[in-house]
């Protein structure tokens, strides 16, 4: 239709959640009434969620940004003629030119927030589903080959090299292979997995598709955390659309390859995150943790042969396979290759997603990108990689974001999550949460973390309250030894880390608190 001026308002939880669907809403209205032929597009979000909701218009080929956005403030827009562009108190420029999203390096991201979700022939104008169409001239062996080249390690949290992975599942013998993806996001601060399944569904399952293709899986299931029901929605309203245009199904686009998908919803539990416990209850059971060996590449889901991997590991696949294993290799540092998508949260004024190649310092994610804390303060600690993860101290902020580095300061990138804390925190009630929240979340099986986080709190409360310092200081680092040491898996074997960084960088926080609380 001529003269007809898109206007996009993202669509997903977090936008939708600062009124976005009201501002769509106030602006289709107010363009009936002035009789402006305005097309609304209900895309992702960019992840520049301090300016959510952000209404982009689309004049020429290039879109103009305006936000934060409110219903009151449509009228205004309309007014001052937003539809071409033009300038008001909300207007941020060419969207593509605002710093936060210039200075940042969008591989997987790519699409995130540009194309309108649920349109197959958006994400293929976009270069979406060239990597599949790649992988479907290549024998699983290429295909492996190239994953293994562009040194991507899981996005999940534990950095394994995926190529590796896929490589014994691409060896094993077995009459039926899986691929599945881990979408249970439970880290605090995290979001990116959300981001990617409600604003760019396509690229995660071109992904899973790439990967059954590559071993030789013809079937897949995507774990999604319960508590994401518009991902939920958005996931399976995609497979749908997938399978109709023949990316899915029988015989994918005339190749004879076979490949199936379907969505699952989680059981609610951070422990069902971790792959055998996911695994478990994916097959209808409590989700309990296994014993390894065998690992699930060898026997894994109904005790077949399984890829698990994060969402963010396998839509980083298709860049992969459409650029080349070089292209990918080429952005980051040492061991870490490729780009990390950093989740900024907690005490930060400029929450968001930031996409970079691995090895920016900290301290220009935090301020440059994060513009400090939301309060003002002072940062006084970072807690990375969700709730396992070390808060790290100001003196460790110039490190590079990579995997190496942060593991010399005894911190870890996981999944790519920033919960940020100003000078007002009480490090020593931090200390406690990640005893509490082991406690909490211990799926049981194994002594030293069912019982061990639980007398950390009684710990950490003695020390708080003045009871033996010394004393019980030396027996939590005991207990701390023995969770990391004895744990069965990494839930018990990490909640320490936190607390010994408490421990180490932040000992004052520790010590009695009894009629102290910390000045604000
Ligand atoms: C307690 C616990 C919770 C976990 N939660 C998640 C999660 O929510 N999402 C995820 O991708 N990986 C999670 N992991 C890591 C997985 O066990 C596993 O390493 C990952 O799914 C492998 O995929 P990747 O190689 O692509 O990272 C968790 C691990 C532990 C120990
Ligand atoms: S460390 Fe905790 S969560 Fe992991 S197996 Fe042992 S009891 Fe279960």
């Amino acid at each position: 239709m001529a003269n007809r001026t898109k206007v996009f308002v993202p669509s997903d939880t977090t936008a939708r959640s600062l009124g976005a669907d009201s501002v769509a809403a106030a602006i289709a209205e107010e363009a009936q009434r002035r009789g402006a032929n305005v097309e609304i597009v209900r895309n992702g979000s960019r992840g520049l969620y301090w300016l959510e909701p952000l209404v982009e218009v689309l004049v020429g080929d290039v879109r103009h940004a305006y936000g934060p956005v409110g219903p009151n403030d449509v009228a205004s827009l309309f007014d001052a003629g937003f539809l071409v562009g033009t300038k008001h108190a909300l207007a941020l420029g060419p969207t593509e030119r605002i710093d936060y999203l210039a200075k940042q390096q969008r591989l997987t991201f790519a699409r995130v927030g540009v194309v309108d979700p649920l349109s197959i022939e958006d994400y293929r104008a976009h270069g979406g589903y060239r990597g599949l169409t790649n992988a479907l001239s290549l024998t699983g062996e290429q295909i492996v080959a190239t994953v293994t080249e562009s040194g991507l390690r899981g996005r999940g949290g534990a950095a394994f090299p995926t190529g590796i992975k896929w490589k014994t599942v691409l060896g094993a013998t077995a009459d039926q292979k899986y691929v599945v993806c881990n979408a249970d996001e439970g880290d605090s601060g995290t979001f990116a997995d959300r981001m990617i399944m409600e604003s760019d569904p396509f690229v995660l399952i071109e992904g899973m598709t790439i990967a059954g293709i590559a071993v030789g899986a013809t079937k897949g299931f995507v774990y999604i955390r319960v508590e994401y029901p518009q991902a939920i929605r958005t996931l399976r309203a995609a497979i749908e659309r997938a399978n109709a245009a023949g990316f899915l199904g029988n015989d994918i686009r005339g190749s004879g390859r076979e490949f199936h998908l379907q969505v699952r919803e989680a059981a609610g539990a951070y422990i069902c995150g971790e792959e055998t416990s996911l695994l478990e209850s994916l097959e209808g059971k409590r989700g309990m943790v296994r014993y390894r060996p065998p690992l699930p590449a060898i026997k894994g889901l109904f005790g077949k042969p399984t890829i698990i991997n994060n969402v963010l590991s396998l839509s980083s696949v298709p860049v992969i396979l459409d650029k080349g294993a070089k292209f990918y290799a080429g952005f980051g540092v040492g061991r870490s290759r490729g780009t990390i998508t950093i989740q900024l949260a907690g005490n930060i004024k400029r929450g968001g997603l930031v996409e970079l190649a691995f090895g920016k310092p900290l301290r220009e994610i935090l301020y440059d990108f994060g513009g400090g804390s939301a309060t003002g303060r002072p940062i006084r600690a970072v807690q990375a990689g969700g709730p396992l993860g070390a808060y790290i101290h100001p003196k460790h902020f110039d490190t590079p974001f990579d995997y190496e580095q942060l593991a010399a300061v005894g911190a870890m990138v996981g999944h790519g999550g920033l919960v940020v804390f100003d000078d007002t925190v009480d490090m020593g009630e931090q200390a406690r949460f990640a005893m509490e929240f082991c406690a909490l979340e211990s799926c049981g099986k194994c002594t030293p973390c069912r019982i061990g986080a639980v007398r950390g709190v009684e710990v950490i409360d003695k020390i708080r309250g003045g009871e033996n310092g010394v004393a019980n200081t030396a027996l939590l680092r005991d207990l701390c030894d023995t969770m990391v040491t004895g744990s069965l898996c990494a839930l018990g074997g990490m909640a320490p880390f936190p607390v010994l960084s408490v421990l180490n960088h932040f000992p004052e926080d520790l010590q009695a608190r009894v009629g102290k609380p910390r000045a604000a």
